[in-house]
C-alpha cells in the first residue's frame, strides 16, 4: 500500500515509525515532512495547507490512504477533498473539524448537550465583552475563537490584564482574524489530563492517556509553547475517572456531533481538567495531539494502520485497540529562546544508539547533515517499566543528542512521579 501523511512534526514522525509496522506498507509520502521523517519516508516539499496540491499528488501517486494530523489542513478541508478523488482518509471532515476551529463552536455545543465544561460567554464586540468582565470573578480565561497554534488563550489576574487581553486579541488581533470573537471563562483549577480516542463516529476507544507540559520553563513557568514534554499514562486519570469520562465526555460528544449532523471519525483529542467538581472539558482538537502522540503511540500493540482504517470504514467496534502497561516519557529539545524568538541553522548529531528514538520536529537535511529548522527540534522517546525509568532513559538520551543552543526542560514527568506517590 502507498499511504500519504500530511504535516511536518515530531507527532508526524511518530506516525509515520508506527505505520511503517505494517508489512502491507510498501511507501509512505509525507507532505512536507522534514529532513529527520526523511530517514524514515518520502518526504515531499508540499505545504501541508495547500489542499489542491496534496489532492493533485495523492491522485498521481495512486495512493491507498492517507492519513491528515495537523489542525489547518483539516479545518480547510484535505479530508474532503481527498474523498472526492477516492481516497480514503484519517481524520475529520471539515464540517467535524470544527469542533476545534471554532471555540465558539465547542463551547455551545457543550453547553447544548450537557458536556462538563468550564462556564463561558461568547462575544463579537470588545466592550460588551469588557462589561460582563467588569461584573465576574478573576482569574477569569480569555480565548480567540479560532486557531492560534495552541497560543490563543490569556489567563488574566485581574481586571486590567482582562481588558488588555480583550483589545489586544479584537481589535489589535494579536491572533490574526482568530480573533474576530472571543470567549469569556471561568478559571478552573486540577490536574490536566489529555485523552486521545479513535472513533468512526458510533464507537469510541480512548487510547492511553497521557500529559502535556505545556510551559516554557521548569515548575510550568514561562510562557505557553507547543508543548514541552509528555508522558503516558497519566496518573491522575484513574480506571474511576477515565469510566466516568467516557460516560460524561466521550460518549456524548460523539452523539452530539452526529445529532448536528457533522459526524466525527479519526481522532477526537479531549483536554480535561480534573476538578473538584469533576473531569470538565478544556478544549477539544481534532486530531492527535503533539507531543501527546509520541508517547502515546509508542504504547499501541495493535496495527496504527488497521486501527486508522477500521475509524474510516466504520468498524473500529471490531478492531482491538490495546496498549501495553508500561510507562513513556518524551523529552522535546528546543532552539534556545523558543517560543519567542530563536537561532537556527545549527548541525544536530545524534548518537546511532538512540537515533530511534528521536522524532524530528524542527530540522532540515542538507548534504547528508541534519540542521536545526524550528522552535522544537525535536522529541527523545523511551518506554519503560516504570515511569521513573521512562523519565531517566530519556534525559539519558538528551545527551546523547547535541546541537548549538538546544535548550530543555528538566523536570518533564515529576509531576506526574510526585502524584504517583500520592
Ligand atoms: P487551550 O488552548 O484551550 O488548551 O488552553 C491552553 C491552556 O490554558 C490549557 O492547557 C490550560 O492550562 C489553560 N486553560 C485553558 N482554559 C482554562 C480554564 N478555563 N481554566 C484554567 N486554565 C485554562
Ligand atoms: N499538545 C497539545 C496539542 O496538540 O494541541
Amino acid at each position: 500500500m502507498k499511504i500519504l501523511v500530511v504535516g511536518g512534526g515530531g507527532r508526524e514522525h511518530a506516525v509515520v515509525k508506527k505505520l511503517k509496522e505494517n508489512k502491507e506498507v510498501e511507501e509512505i509520502f509525507v507532505l512536507p515532512g522534514n529532513g529527520g521523517i526523511a530517514a524514515d519516508a518520502t518526504c515531499v516539499p508540499i505545504n501541508a495547507k495547500d489542499i489542491e496540491k496534496i489532492v493533485s499528488f495523492a491522485t498521481e501517486k495512486a495512493i491507498d490512504y492517507a492519513v491528515v494530523t495537523p489542525d489547518d489542513p483539516l479545518a480547510l478541508g484535505a479530508v474532503d477533498e481527498l474523498e472526492k478523488v477516492g481516497v480514503p482518509c484519517f481524520g475529520p471532515r471539515k464540517n467535524a473539524a470544527i469542533i476545534e476551529s471554532s471555540k465558539v463552536f465547542a463551547k455551545n455545543l457543550m453547553k447544548k448537550y450537557g458536556i462538563p465544561t468550564a462556564r463561558y460567554e461568547t462575544f463579537s464586540d470588545a466592550d460588551e465583552a469588557v462589561s460582563y468582565i467588569a461584573k465576574g470573578n478573576f482569574p477569569v480565561v480569555i480565548k480567540a475563537d479560532g486557531l492560534a497554534l495552541g497560543k490563543g488563550v490569556i489567563i488574566a489576574k485581574d481586571f486590567v490584564a482582562a481588558e488588555n487581553a480583550v483589545r489586544s486579541i479584537m481589535r489589535d488581533k494579536i491572533f490574526g482574524e482568530s480573533g474576530n470573537r472571543v470567549v469569556v471563562e471561568e478559571f478552573l483549577e486540577g490536574p490536566e489530563v489529555s485523552v486521545l480516542a479513535f472513533t468512526d463516529g458510533k464507537t469510541i476507544k480512548p487510547m492511553v492517556s497521557s500529559m502535556d507540559h505545556k510551559r516554557a520553563k521548569d515548575g510550568d513557568e514561562g510562557l505557553n509553547t507547543g508543548g514541552m514534554g509528555t508522558v503516558a499514562p497519566n496518573p491522575y486519570y484513574t480506571d474511576d475517572i477515565a469510566e466516568r469520562c467516557y460516560r460524561e465526555i466521550f460518549v456524548p460528544t460523539v452523539n452530539a456531533m452526529n445529532a448536528e449532523g457533522r459526524t466525527f471519525k479519526g481522532c477526537l483529542y479531549f483536554g480535561l481538567m480534573l476538578t473538584k467538581d469533576g473531569p470538565k472539558v478544556i478544549e477539544y482538537n481534532c486530531r492527535f495531539g503533539d507531543p501527546e502522540t509520541q508517547v502515546v503511540l509508542p504504547l499501541l500493540k495493535s496495527d496504527l494502520l488497521t486501527v486508522m482504517r477500521s475509524t474510516t470504514d466504520g468498524t473500529l467496534d471490531k478492531t482491538p485497540v490495546e496498549f501495553e502497561k508500561k510507562y513513556a516519557c518524551c523529552v522535546v529539545m528546543a532552539s534556545f529562546g523558543y517560543p519567542e524568538k530563536y537561532e537556527k541553522g545549527y548541525e544536530i548529531t545524534v548518537d546511532d544508539a538512540v537515533k530511534d528514538d528521536v522524532y524530528f520536529a524542527g530540522a532540515k537535511r542538507e548534504n547528508g547533515k541534519l540542521y536545526t529548522d524550528g522552535g522544537r527540534v525535536l522529541g527523545v522517546v523511551s518506554v519503560a517499566d516504570t515511569l521513573g525509568k521512562a523519565i531517566e532513559k530519556s534525559y539519558g538520551k538528551t545527551e546523547k543528542i547535541k546541537f548549538k543552543n538546544a535548550y530543555f526542560r528538566k523536570d518533564i514527568g515529576q509531576k506526574a512521579l510526585n502524584a504517583e506517590k500520592r
